[in-house]
Formats: structure tokens, sequence, C-alpha cells
């Protein structure tokens, strides 16, 4: 069966639907930030839910996210690492703002410690602070241009069995990844090249919406 673009749509609605089930404030959530004037970028719900799932699957002591938008990834990973903590970076104060709002609504802020500024030197600072090994959720979701910079920072803080999940890794509204020369995409091709090549990590990446990788630090 020929996968037509209708299909692809198709398709991606189908998973949001059927896996995508959100309690009230996740309902309401992009709503509210489209009324904010936040751009339409954050991951689907059925995204939200395996973000959920695959955070429940570690030790669940600390996560990283890279791009905190509204809020909306933030809240599925923090409810996937119920013991735990999440630390997310985000640089747009205006973002920052509507999603420190949204944590307290869902109820996860006292979880959830939200670090301003470009993502770049708060890893770096990051790096100094965390002890090596002791993060077991990364989710990258800011600048694809960054993604490999973003690793190189995060790999030592990988705990094992720790995972770590980018989104865009075959594209995004702007690009796809049978578009060679795109910067963004050259940016996530070393990402996935570089995890699918790590002796001490376990990577796949699924076409789920635009392109997901997850890697798990072998123990
Ligand atoms: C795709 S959105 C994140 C969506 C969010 N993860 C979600 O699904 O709900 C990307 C966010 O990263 C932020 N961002 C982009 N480049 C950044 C950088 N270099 N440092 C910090 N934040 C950045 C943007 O302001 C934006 O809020």
């Amino acid at each position: 069966m020929e996968m037509t673009p209708d299909r692809w749509t198709y398709t991606c609605r189908y998973l949001e639907e059927t896996f995508g089930r959100s309690d009230r404030h996740l309902l309401g959530l992009r709503d509210r930030a489209l009324a904010a004037g936040l751009p339409d970028i954050a991951v689907t719900a059925d995204v939200g839910r395996l973000l959920h799932l695959l955070a429940s699957t570690t030790a669940g002591r600390l996560g990283i996210e890279v791009g905190t938008l509204g809020g909306f990834s933030g809240i599925w990973i923090a409810r996937g690492l119920p013991r735990g903590r999440l630390i997310t970076i985000e640089r747009d104060d205006k973002h920052a703002d509507f999603a420190l709002a949204q944590f307290e609504g869902a109820g996860v802020a006292g979880q959830i410690e939200l670090r301003r500024g470009a993502a770049l030197p708060v890893l770096e600072a990051l790096g100094h602070e965390l002890s090596p090994g002791t993060v077991d959720f990364a989710f990258l979701d800011a600048d694809k241009v960054e993604y490999p910079a973003y690793w190189a920072l995060l790999r030592p803080l990988i705990a094992k069995g720790g995972l770590l999940v980018a989104d865009n890794v075959l594209g995004s509204g702007s690009w796809w990844v049978d578009q060679v020369d795109h910067p963004a995409r050259k940016a996530t091709d070393t990402l996935n090249r570089t995890l699918a090549e790590d002796p001490e990590f376990d990577a796949v990446a699924v076409p789920l919406r635009e392109g997901l990788l997850i890697a798990r630090r072998r123990d």
C-alpha cells in the first residue's frame, strides 16, 4: 500500500486519537497556549504518552528536558517520574512564565525546576552541578541544529539504564529527512548516527509523528 500524504495525516490523527488520552488539564493546555500567543509546536498527546511511558521505565530519579515551551511534554515526563524531579530548560521568558502556571495547574510544580536561558550554557552549568551518571531521562526538543552539542554535554550525565529521547530526528514543519542539505537535517543525522554507533548505548528512531530517537545506556 502506497503511503500518500493523506494516508500519513490520517495515520498521525489515528495514533493521537487512539493513544493520546489526556486529563482535563492537558486537554485544555494547547488552547490556552494558543490564546496566550505561544507557537503550536508542542508534541502531540500520543508522543506525550510515549514520553511518560518511557520515563516510567527508568529509575526515575532525575530528568532533563531541553525546550519547555508551554510545559505540555514536561507534564507528561514529570508524571512518568512520580518520585523524581525534572529540570526543564527554556530561553523564552514568555514560554517559561506560561509553563510555570501550567505546572501548577497540573499539580507537578513541586517536581519541576525551570531553568531560564540558552540551552548550551545551562547544560554546561548542569554538567558541573550534577554528578556523572545521575540523569535517568533526557528529552531534546529545542534547537535541532544544536542537538549534537546538547548530546555532547548530556552524555556523561546519563545513568546506566537511563534514556535519551529526541524529537524531530526525521523532520519538522520546515524540513524532512530527504532534504539532505538542510542544517537541521544535517545536525539530527549527526545525532542519529552518533547514537547508533555509540558502543555504550542501544538506539533506534521510530517514525512517530516527526521522528523520535530513543537511546538507552547499557547496564
Ligand atoms: C518545540 S518547542 C518545545 C515543545 C515542548 N517540548 C512540548 O512538546 O511541549 C521548542 C522550545 O525550545 C525553546 N528553545 C529553542 N531554542 C532554544 C535554546 N537554544 N535554548 C533554550 N530554549 C530553546 C523555544 O523557545 C521553544 O519554547
